[in-house]
């Protein structure tokens, strides 16, 4: 067995007796989407600090817990809090929970987060469902040896955002009248926010929105094989595109102002997920 494999599969038995259910969705929640897990029937919670070996959040505003419960008919396993790799993590580490909750049975990972962006198209506010990501900005979490029980030593990352879960999405917001961005995320290391001339970068690359975490996760779930979706709320153009400094005060304002709608959005998306 490989050391990777045999740490997550550890912690997983010490816990397995608290999960509740067989998920089939792990969620996981950002900025802004924190109290989504009030609005779901609970079935019962795991905070991170009673998890042995377990990397707990220190980011302010960040709480953190596993919940599980029903949207509608649908179990799900939310991740209320993440880790992210500029706390001081290994990447091994940001991903361990995603590792867990494939191991708890979830089959579809729904990741958002807060990020800023980079399209000038986009507002603070919009909502951008990820279509594809740059990650290679970061260490990617598969460096060292492969653990072959999660998945294979080179994956495939051609459809690393479910194309099908895409077109769910899209229908979801258009049903709902939600306006929905699509686009590239890209994931720098943070903590500091980017200079205008990284952000000239990013944009040269490719993306529409960057921030500070996801990529990562995604990768790790691709590696195990889950289906991937993912929505970012951008809660402030990134910097340089215009004239406004960044401030975690700006992020969280505004991601707490169109959190009645993120969350209904990500609600029916699971509530009918395919
Ligand atoms: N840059 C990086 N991460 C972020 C940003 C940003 O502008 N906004 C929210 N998370």
């Amino acid at each position: 067995m490989s050391q990777v494999y045999e740490n997550v599969s550890s912690i997983y038995e010490r816990i397995k007796g608290s999960v509740p259910f067989c998920p089939k969705v792990a969620l996981v929640l950002g900025s802004g989407l924190g109290d989504f897990a009030e609005m779901i029937e609970k079935k019962g919670e795991i905070p991170y600090s009673e998890i042995p070996d377990f990397p707990v959040s220190t980011v302010p505003g960040h709480k953190g817990k596993f919940v599980f419960g029903y949207v509608g008919q649908v179990p799900v396993v939310i991740m209320q809090g993440r880790v992210h790799y500029y706390e001081g993590y290994a990447m091994e580490q940001v991903v361990l929970p995603i590792r867990l909750m494939k191991l708890m049975g979830a089959q579809v990972l729904f990741v958002t987060n807060a990020a800023g962006g980079v399209n000038e198209k986009f507002q603070p506010g919009d909502f951008m469902m990820l279509t594809d990501h740059i990650a290679q900005f970061i260490p990617s979490p598969l460096i060292g040896e492969n653990p072959p029980e999660f998945g294979p030593r080179f994956p495939d990352m051609s459809n690393a955002y479910d194309g099908k879960l895409q077109e769910h999405i899209r229908k979801i917001a258009r049903t709902l009248n939600i306006p929905l961005q699509e686009g590239i995320y890209l994931q720098f290391t943070g903590p500091a926010y980017e200079t205008p001339a990284e952000i000239r970068m990013a944009k040269t690359a490719g993306a529409d929105a960057v921030g500070m975490s996801t990529a990562c996760e995604v990768i790790a779930a691709n590696h195990m094989g889950m289906c991937v979706c993912g929505i970012s709320c951008i809660s402030n153009m990134a910097s340089g595109i215009n004239e406004t400094p960044l401030s975690h005060v700006e992020v969280q304002e505004t991601a707490d102002r169109v959190a009645p709608d993120f969350k209904k959005l990500v609600w029916h998306v699971i509530e009918q997920m395919p």
